[in-house]
């Protein structure tokens, strides 16, 4: 049943996240020439649940399905109460019983989990505490454009800041998926996740967590910061100092490739993990990559509706 949903970025194989950017790009060049899309997802319904604040993830998720044809419903933070005013469990077999596909936000990724056992809709995860496959998608997909839709086998991100963070997490995943080589430069104590950094491992690709900033930049194609402080994060004071070496400033970038670029998933914070400089410069192209989110979100939930009407197909 787990199979339906998108909780990791390796619940699609490289091969599907192909089809999805490819997707993605006939999806964006027909909004950009036509003003719209075809109503691919006409009367689908999707519930967004959500335990965190979101500014990209909901607005590219309910504009999303809106020029597809489809409806959103938002539960903001207050309203569900996800594992306290009831079981997820519950609220998975509640909505599941009328809409078509849950996008959800969460803390605890045990929550993803337990909405995916008991959901008969494909449940999408827009951030949990250990991944955000979303984001990594949209960044990939970013790439992809920027280096004007050639292979990304060989490029090398670095990313610099908290490593043990849901963007890094899917970002590295995502890369290594991709055949990229991916970096962490982040401070002792604040290294990936021991059992991502294995599943990374088991697609062979190259990754190495220094607590080095500079040896994780140097010559690299791409440069990724994200927030020190991340949602539910409650160590504040520690971590803006501990992570004041690894801010993504003018010097940093230099030691990348001349044409790197800069990303970050924003919101960003000026002077801590990134300086203005960087994020509004000319390396940077975090507005791109916000859009992005857009595109590569609609492809997927096309991809995740027919994947299932396939299963349902097939099971008859
Ligand atoms: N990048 C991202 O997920 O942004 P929001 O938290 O605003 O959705
Ligand atoms: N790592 C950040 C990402 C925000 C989109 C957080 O979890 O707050």
């Amino acid at each position: 049943m787990i199979k339906e949903h998108f909780l990791s970025i390796t619940d699609l194989s490289a091969k599907e996240i192909w089809q999805v950017f490819h997707m993605a790009k006939e999806l964006k060049e027909e909004l950009k020439s036509f003003g719209g899309n075809a109503p691919l997802l006409k009367d689908k319904n999707m519930v967004m649940l959500f335990e965190k604040p979101s500014l990209r993830t909901k607005l590219s998720f309910d504009i999303g399905i809106s020029q597809l044809g489809g409806h959103a419903i938002y539960f903001s933070p207050q309203e569900v109460g996800l594992g306290q005013r009831e079981l997820a469990a519950d609220v998975a077999k509640v909505v599941s019983s009328m809409a078509d596909l849950i996008v959800a936000r969460v803390y605890s990724h045990t929550t993803l989990e337990e909405l995916a056992q008991n959901s008969r809709a494909p449940v999408v995860n827009a951030l949990s505490d250990l991944e955000h496959p979303c984001q990594a998608l949209a960044d990939l997909f970013t790439i992809w454009e920027v280096k004007r839709y050639q292979d990304l086998s060989g490029l090398v991100m670095a990313y610099v800041g908290d490593g043990e963070n849901n963007v890094t997490h899917s970002l590295c995943l995502g890369a290594v998926m991709m055949n990229m080589e991916f970096r962490c430069g982040s401070p002792e104590g604040f290294w990936m996740n021991g059992q991502i950094v294995s599943k990374a491992e088991s697609f062979g690709g190259k990754i190495t967590e220094t607590k080095d900033p500079q040896e994780a930049v140097a010559h690299a194609d791409i440069v990724v910061a994200d927030t020190w402080v991340s949602m539910g994060d409650t160590d504040e004071e520690v971590r803006k100092e501990r992570f004041r070496p690894y801010q993504v400033n003018a010097a940093l970038m230099s030691l990348a490739k001349p044409d790197a670029i800069f990303m970050h998933c924003l919101p960003a914070y000026r002077g801590k993990e990134v300086t203005a400089e960087v994020i509004d410069g000319p390396q940077s192209v975090v507005f791109q990559e916000a859009e992005n989110r857009l595109h590569v979100q609609k492809s997927l939930l096309i991809w995740l509706l027919s994947r299932q009407l396939k299963h349902k197909l097939n099971n008859n």
